[in-house]
């Protein structure tokens, strides 16, 4: 029986995609993370979306509500991790896969972009825990 979990990422890294100079102090502030400071993230976002001025406060401008859920869960999945030390909790992003959600333009068939999660989950117990995947390979956050 295998110990794992993780969660399906699209490859947001925090420090270059979020330039909110708040945002990026907080969840960059690896030892301090918590759930209250990610929501803490995320409502400002929000309410600045709300305000109309999300672009000029340094929110990602692409994709934006879709960019900031991938950058709160790269957070997520270090906080669990932390909080649960016996489980290997890694988030991956699968690559460019034909789905529904890009309208089958991806360049990856399904079964190739379940190759990085299908390893994650596979790992055995001591595995790395914590970390951030793209395909097969760990990438810095
Ligand atoms: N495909 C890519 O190129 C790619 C790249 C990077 C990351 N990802 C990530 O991989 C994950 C899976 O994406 P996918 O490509 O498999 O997309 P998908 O084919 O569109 O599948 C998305 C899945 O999420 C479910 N879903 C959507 N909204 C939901 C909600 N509010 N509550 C519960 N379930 C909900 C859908 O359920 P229904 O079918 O019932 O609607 C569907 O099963 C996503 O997190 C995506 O960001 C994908």
């Amino acid at each position: 029986m295998h110990n794992f979990h993780i969660k399906l990422q699209a490859l947001v890294l925090t420090s270059i995609y979020v330039s909110n100079e708040r945002a990026k102090a907080v969840l960059g502030d690896v030892e301090n993370l918590t759930e209250e400071r990610v929501d803490e993230v995320l409502s400002q976002y929000l309410k600045d979306y709300k305000e109309g001025s999300w672009e000029t406060k340094g929110w990602p401008a692409y994709l934006s509500a879709y960019q900031l859920s991938k950058a709160a869960m790269n957070s997520d999945t270090r906080i669990l991790a932390k909080k649960y030390p016996g489980i290997c909790i890694n988030c991956v992003c699968p690559g460019y896969v034909k789905t529904d959600i890009n309208y089958y333009t991806g360049i990856l068939s399904v079964e190739e972009g379940a190759e990085g999660p299908v390893r994650l989950a596979l790992l055995p117990h001591g595995g790395p825990s914590g970390l951030l995947f793209e395909q097969l390979e760990e990438e810095e956050f």
